[in-house]
């Protein structure tokens, strides 16, 4: 199976089976400490120049389970941001750090083709796109073998019933923080306040992540979801966590 047939296999929980590394005993141990998919498929609009760059999608994919400097051909520094939407913090990222592997990971299709058209259009060569569920791509990943992991507003699931979906979570620091280097960092940002709260309690919790709130990180542009939290007069709150061991 090719690496886009790869990241597009189907699997029993109707997610996407990332890798080969995915063996039975992870998928059941992911089953029990993320009880929920914390993304629904929207299919959301999609522009013509999107589509068209859907059809260009196959050199901007990568299989999670082979490692970063081969699929690079390089041996560099790491980052993946999970949960790109547009892709503007990616491409802003992997253009100012040329000298960095980027990795992007979501399943959002127009969101997808706009992250290939901006590359495209900026002759950014640095990205690659994983289409999948983060948790899975994260799972397949060698541990200690990331620089920087971005998470930008994540899905907030307001109603209580659907906390479970959330994706910071205790599992999800411990996961996270065992694919992070020594030194490695953890950015994140929400404007919703209650998962500021879930943001701090998991990841401080957490014995190897040092950090929490931080300023604004001149890296991350404004984003939609930024411009609609100023409207509705939340505050955007940033956080850093370094790996300490
Ligand atoms: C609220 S949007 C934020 C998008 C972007 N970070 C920004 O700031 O504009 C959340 C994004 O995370 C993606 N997402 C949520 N859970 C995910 C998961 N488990 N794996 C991959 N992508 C996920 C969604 O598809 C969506 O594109």
């Amino acid at each position: 199976m090719g690496r886009s047939g790869l990241a597009r296999t189907a699997n029993s929980f109707g997610w996407s089976a990332t890798c080969s590394r995915l063996a039975a005993p992870a998928l059941e141990t992911r089953k029990l400490i993320f009880s929920k998919p914390t993304f629904i498929r929207r299919r959301g609009r999609m522009t013509n120049a999107q589509l068209g760059a859907l059809s260009r999608l196959d050199p901007f994919l990568m299989d999670p389970a082979v490692d970063a400097a081969e699929v690079f051909n390089r041996q560099a520094p790491t980052a993946m941001e999970i949960g790109f939407g547009m892709g503007q913090a990616l491409v802003h990222f992997a253009g100012c750090h040329p000298e960095w592997n980027c990795i992007g990971v979501d399943v959002y299709r127009p969101g997808i083709g706009s992250l290939v058209l901006q590359c495209e259009q900026k002759n950014i060569k640095n990205v690659r796109i994983v289409e999948s569920d983060a948790l899975s791509v994260l799972e397949c990943l060698e541990d200690n073998s990331i620089e920087l992991i971005m998470v930008f507003f994540p899905d907030p699931w307001p109603k209580k019933h659907h906390h479970k979906r959330r994706l910071v979570t205790p599992a999800f620091a411990t996961l996270a923080s065992s694919k992070l280097n020594p030194g490695g960092r953890l950015r994140l940002a929400t404007d919703w306040l209650p998962y500021a709260e879930t943001i701090v309690e998991a990841l401080q919790g957490n014995p190897e992540l040092h950090g929490g709130i931080s300023d604004r990180w001149p890296l991350r542009p404004p984003t939609k979801f930024e411009e609609r939290a100023r409207q509705l007069r939340h505050c955007v709150q940033d956080f850093c966590y370094t790996k300490v061991r």
